[in-house]
């Protein structure tokens, strides 16, 4: 199995923290925003006597209300095309082992969220990259180039949208053009939309759900960990119409049970949560993002692409080796007792070489942290050039 690249330099922020130094994290996707309270009144107030398994695909009552909400979106689903899970992490491991054999391969656009490459491995599949250029801000790779690596193993594309780590939003014509090249090839589409609700400055997310020709094609990951800041839930879901896939998706679910009885209760609760919630959500990302991302273009050297969705954003450094420079951030440098941690970007490219000088930064801390975490990286890359 392969090292989070984002979890990988914890040891190093452990020893920077236990010397009495300050870190922000920007590494990772923890949101700080509060959970709705009626998700965790639902929890305090659940009166249960034994604390029963639940079905392996969910509580019914949950499928239905989230088939609801899809609805609400104008998406074409039923009750029985979802199968609740541990988390959207549990969502792909069971999506890639019902789909991939020993030696399949899976072409995703890179950089993507590092942990694919542990789920694809556990299902004995080989990940093909598409290189995204960051010059573009990471749109959808011409669909030629996913055509040219398209072999008799070939059994998915995955997309993430919008992205981790890229803070791109794939348009309808983008999704359009996947849903015609899987159709031509008979193959899956995974689409992993945990942050379906974080699209920015009134564009708007295209599920792969809409496309209503890519019925037996499209596979659905979905998660309650950054819709409602509730990551510690453990709740996802599978959402497909292909009843084959989701046959053998079951076999996954039943083979561990069921998912969290808790945290389905505080998750079928949070889906009456007010649309004020989001909206507020939204615009505080909106700022953090403007903030985060204009701050960061102010240093010499330092080039951002422009995130249109999700709460990441790539950033080029002016230094030659990213990883070395974010472990010296936390190992050696500080600025008034103070210093960031970041995610260093080449552990969500799969080629070799690629976004050696890039890292990923997670705008979910409030604005002054963010603030203060631009001017120490700042000063440090002053110096770290000197
Ligand atoms: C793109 C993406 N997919 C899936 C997940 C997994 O989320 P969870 O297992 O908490 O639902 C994450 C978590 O950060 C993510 O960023």
């Amino acid at each position: 199995m392969p090292e989070s690249p984002i979890r990988k330099l914890v040891p190093y922020a452990e020893t920077a923290k236990k010397n009495g130094v300050k870190v922000y994290h920007l590494n990772i996707g923890q949101p700080d925003i509060k959970t709705p309270k009626i998700a965790l009144d639902a929890v305090r107030n659940a009166n249960i006597e034994v604390l029963e398994y639940s079905h392996s695909a969910g509580f019914e009552s949950y499928r239905r209300k989230l088939a609801k909400y899809y609805r609400a979106f104008q998406l074409p689903v039923e009750a029985e095309d979802i199968i609740i899970t541990t988390g959207g992490s549990e969502a792909l491991l069971f999506a890639m082992g019902s789909i991939l054999d020993d030696g399949d391969e899976i072409i995703i656009p890179e950089p993507f969220y590092a942990n694919y490459n542990g789920f694809s491995i556990s299902s004995g599949a080989k990940i093909v990259p598409v290189t995204a250029k960051f010059e573009d801000d990471f749109a959808l790779p011409p669909v030629e180039s996913f055509e040219s690596l398209i072999t008799p193993k070939t059994k998915a594309i995955l997309i993430c949208n919008p992205g981790n780590p890229t803070g791109y939003l794939y348009s309808e014509e983008e999704i359009r053009k996947l849903a015609q090249l899987v159709k031509k090839h008979d193959l899956f589409l995974i689409a992993d939309e945990v942050y379906r609700e974080f699209a920015y400055d009134g564009h708007q997310h295209h599920s792969i759900l809409t496309q209503t020709d890519l019925t037996d094609h499209a596979i659905v990951i979905d998660s309650v960990s950054k819709r409602y800041s509730m990551c510690g839930a453990r709740i996802g879901c599978i959402v497909s119409k292909n009843k084959a896939f989701m046959a053998t998706a079951m076999k996954f679910a039943q083979a561990r049970l069921s998912p969290p009885t808790f945290a389905q209760i505080a998750s079928e609760a949070a889906l009456d949560t007010p649309q004020s919630y989001f909206d507020e959500v939204q615009a505080e990302y909106v700022q953090r993002r403007n903030t985060l991302v204009s701050a960061l273009q102010q240093i010499e050297g330092v080039k951002v692409a422009t995130p249109k969705g999700a709460f990441y954003c790539i950033a080029q450094l002016p230094v030659d080796d990213a990883e070395d420079f974010s472990k010296w951030l936390l190992e050696t440098f500080q600025y008034d007792g103070e210093t960031v941690m970041l995610a260093p970007a080449a552990g969500f490219y799969s080629t070799p070489g690629m976004g050696k000088n890039e890292v990923r930064l997670a705008y979910v801390l409030e604005q002054q942290d963010l603030l203060k975490s631009v001017e120490i990286l700042k000063e440090a890359l002053k110096f770290y050039n000197k």
